[in-house]
């Protein structure tokens, strides 16, 4: 059997970064961790470092601006999984130009993890920042480097606690804001999911050069499913707001930052249905849970238990 690939992840002391880094440990990769030198010294997060330790995972030091510790790290692995954040998105130009320096990589997993930015639908501020991360899509691409793209549509953690509700540190009880008419369908994907399938991609021809979808099929819900389903789990009927398109673009326009970045997510996702309004042609996407039907992901019927 051909041996694992070695992994290095850019980003793995974010949120998604650390599911993914720790699917890469548990699978049998040799997993290394770019981190900075003064996260370490930070009371969270040095303790969560100090766990990619025990995991086995190698650290290696270094920074997204600093071109050399990037070449060197590089030069260790066979595959480059990015998960940074926001801020630094437009910057993986400088990822891509040391993977061109280091010339060994074998597969560049650049930081997506929401929509796919091929087809989406979004208004301000949302647009800009999908529109960025296809700008790096194209990037990777002119400089010919083997890609695999993994929008993983929701995460449940930050979508599922709160069925969306603006404000909210628990589901509704009472009353439910929709946005939209509730109908077009959003995907949810567990955090611990999104990593497995993600490992499993790295090594995978099927996904070299694809998008790889995460539609597994019980994790598709409109809003108003999603609501009709927390309401059999509750045993009560909530009263019903909707929010028109009109209202909620007005809506993103008044909101300050970040939470017109969030409202604009919800009108591309909820709104527009941007997870699902395209069909994936296999000239440029595999589905993940074709692909991996051993993988037993988490419902988003069994994730709204945790909240019942
Ligand atoms: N689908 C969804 O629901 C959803 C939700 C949120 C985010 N996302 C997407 O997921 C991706 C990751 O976002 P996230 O929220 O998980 O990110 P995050 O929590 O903000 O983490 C960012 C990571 O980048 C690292 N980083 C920042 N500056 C760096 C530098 N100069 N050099 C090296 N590393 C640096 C951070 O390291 P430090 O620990 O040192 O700061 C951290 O590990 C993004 O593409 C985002 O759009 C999707």
């Amino acid at each position: 059997m051909a041996q694992k690939s070695k992994i290095l992840i850019i980003g793995g002391t974010g949120y998604i970064g650390k599911f993914i880094l720790e699917a890469s440990a548990k699978s049998g990769h040799p997993t290394y961790a770019l981190v900075r030198e003064s996260t370490v010294s930070d009371p969270v997060k040095g303790k969560l470092i100090e766990s990619f330790k025990n995991s086995g995972v190698t650290l290696l030091y270094g920074d997204l601006y600093d071109h050399d510790s990037l070449v060197k790290a590089i030069k260790k692995v066979d595959v480059v999984i990015s998960t940074v954040g926001h801020m630094q998105l437009a910057d993986q130009v400088k990822i891509i130009a040391a993977i061109k320096e280091a010339g060994n990589v074998k597969r560049f997993f650049p930081s997506e993890f929401g929509n796919d930015v091929d087809h989406v639908h979004a208004v301000e501020p949302a647009k800009s920042a999908f529109e960025t991360k296809a700008q790096i899509r194209r990037a990777v691409e002119a400089a010919g480097i083997p890609y695999t793209y993994v929008p993983a549509n929701c995460f449940a953690g930050y979508f599922l606690p709160t069925l969306m509700q603006p404000g909210a540190t628990a589901p509704p009880r009472e009353k439910v804001i929709i946005l939209g008419d509730g109908n077009p369908k959003a995907i949810f994907n567990e955090e611990h999911d999104i990593g497995t399938y993600t490992i499993k991609a790295v090594d995978d021809p099927r996904t070299l050069n694809k998008t790889l979808f995460l539609r597994p099929h019980k994790n598709i819900y409109s809003f108003n499913e999603l609501v009709a389903l927390w309401e059999k789990k509750i045993g009560k009927t909530l009263e019903k707001i909707y929010v028109p398109e009109e209202q909620l673009l007005k809506d993103i326009q008044a909101a300050p930052i970040p939470i017109n970045v969030v409202l604009a997510i919800n009108h591309s996702v909820f709104v527009k249905g941007d997870h699902t309004n395209f069909e994936i042609h296999p000239s440029f996407g595999v589905e993940a849970s074709e692909l991996y039907p051993e993988v037993k992901y988490t419902t988003v019927e069994e994730y709204l238990d945790r909240f019942v």
